[in-house]
């Protein structure tokens, strides 16, 4: 038997500006992960995962299934059949909330099958699997969320190109608030690419603002300029309420952030829903915290950035 794990991720700056190339940045999210684990069973290979209430065999499952295609492609590509195993998946990453619970997945069964075949795939290896299967859940992905999951790292990510990590000089610490609405990626990226073939001038400057932002940030993180990175959190903010991808669950969720003394708050991920992260410090998150609750979080999570 063999079982690995894979953490959740957020989004500190650049969502949605990164499919269109401009940088973002991502760190991942270790109190949240997806398990898989995959056990010798003789016969056809059987799909387990009871947090979405699925059982199947890997065989009745077409192409557009997002497991049974990681399944596939991971044996293909270590050139093992796939059969006489089962995999079991469990995960305590929320769908649809920007925490990268797809990619998590993903990510955690080619570790977990690679381990049982008893063959070794480098995170970069797994990282371009999980991407394949991004493509299903997401249609146009970046590839910032199984790159952020597969190398477990904070990343500095720009489309198509290598990325990079960072020195993080001051610890950071982000409350992460569920607004509760589960907002799928692919429909809202699929809006904001009809915003931006309606109205290209403005989505193309909207998008240069929130490159600059990431840029900036990294910049901030690597000189431990806490300071400023509060406000270019509130800035990439009002950048995607202008792109429309905001809420009011969203705006609620980042002023009680905000009143209660955060340094700065904006959504995480697709938008529309999801989660919002506010960057807090010794003496304000507990108080985040409670006012994030009150102002209808139906989770916090703390999360620390070394
Ligand atoms: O999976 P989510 O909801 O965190 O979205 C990923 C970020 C997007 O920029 C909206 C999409 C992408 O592929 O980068």
């Amino acid at each position: 038997m063999s079982t690995a794990s894979a953490p959740g991720k957020i989004i500190l700056f650049g969502e949605h500006a990164v499919v269109y190339n401009r940088p973002a940045i991502a760190i991942p999210v270790a109190q949240v992960k997806a398990t898989v684990k995959v056990e010798s069973r003789t016969g056809p290979v059987q799909i387990d995962a009871p947090d979405i209430s699925r059982r199947y065999a890997l065989e009745d499952a077409g192409p557009e299934d997002p497991i049974a295609t990681m399944v596939r492609q991971t044996c293909a590509r270590l050139g093992a059949p796939p059969k006489d195993f089962t995999v079991r998946i469990e995960s305590t990453i929320p769908v649809a909330r920007g925490l990268g619970s797809g990619a998590a997945v993903s990510v955690a069964l080619g570790r977990a099958l690679a381990s049982f075949l008893g063959r070794d795939l480098t995170p970069q290896e797994i990282c371009d699997l999980a991407f394949e299967i991004e493509k299903l859940h997401h249609g146009t992905p970046s590839g910032i969320d199984n790159t952020v999951i597969a190398f477990e790292r904070p990343v500095y990510f720009v489309k198509g190109q290598t990325s990079e990590s960072f020195r993080v000089a001051q610890p950071l610490t982000f409350a992460i608030a569920d607004t509760g609405v589960a907002s799928p990626t692919k429909d809202v990226v699929g809006d904001v690419r009809r915003a931006l073939d309606s109205d290209r001038s403005r989505f193309e400057a909207l998008f240069d603002r929130v490159g600059a932002l990431a840029r900036a940030a990294r910049t901030a993180i690597e000189f431990g300029d806490i300071d400023a990175l509060g406000p270019l959190m509130i800035e990439n903010q009002r950048l995607a309420r202008s792109m429309g991808i905001s809420s009011i669950e969203i705006d609620n969720l980042t002023h009680a952030a905000m009143r209660a003394g955060a340094r700065g708050a904006k959504l995480s991920g697709a938008g529309r829903g999801g989660n919002v992260i506010a960057l807090v410090d010794a003496r304000t998150h507990g108080k985040v915290e409670r006012a994030l609750m009150d102002a209808g979080a139906v989770r916090v999570i703390v999360t620390r950035l070394e």
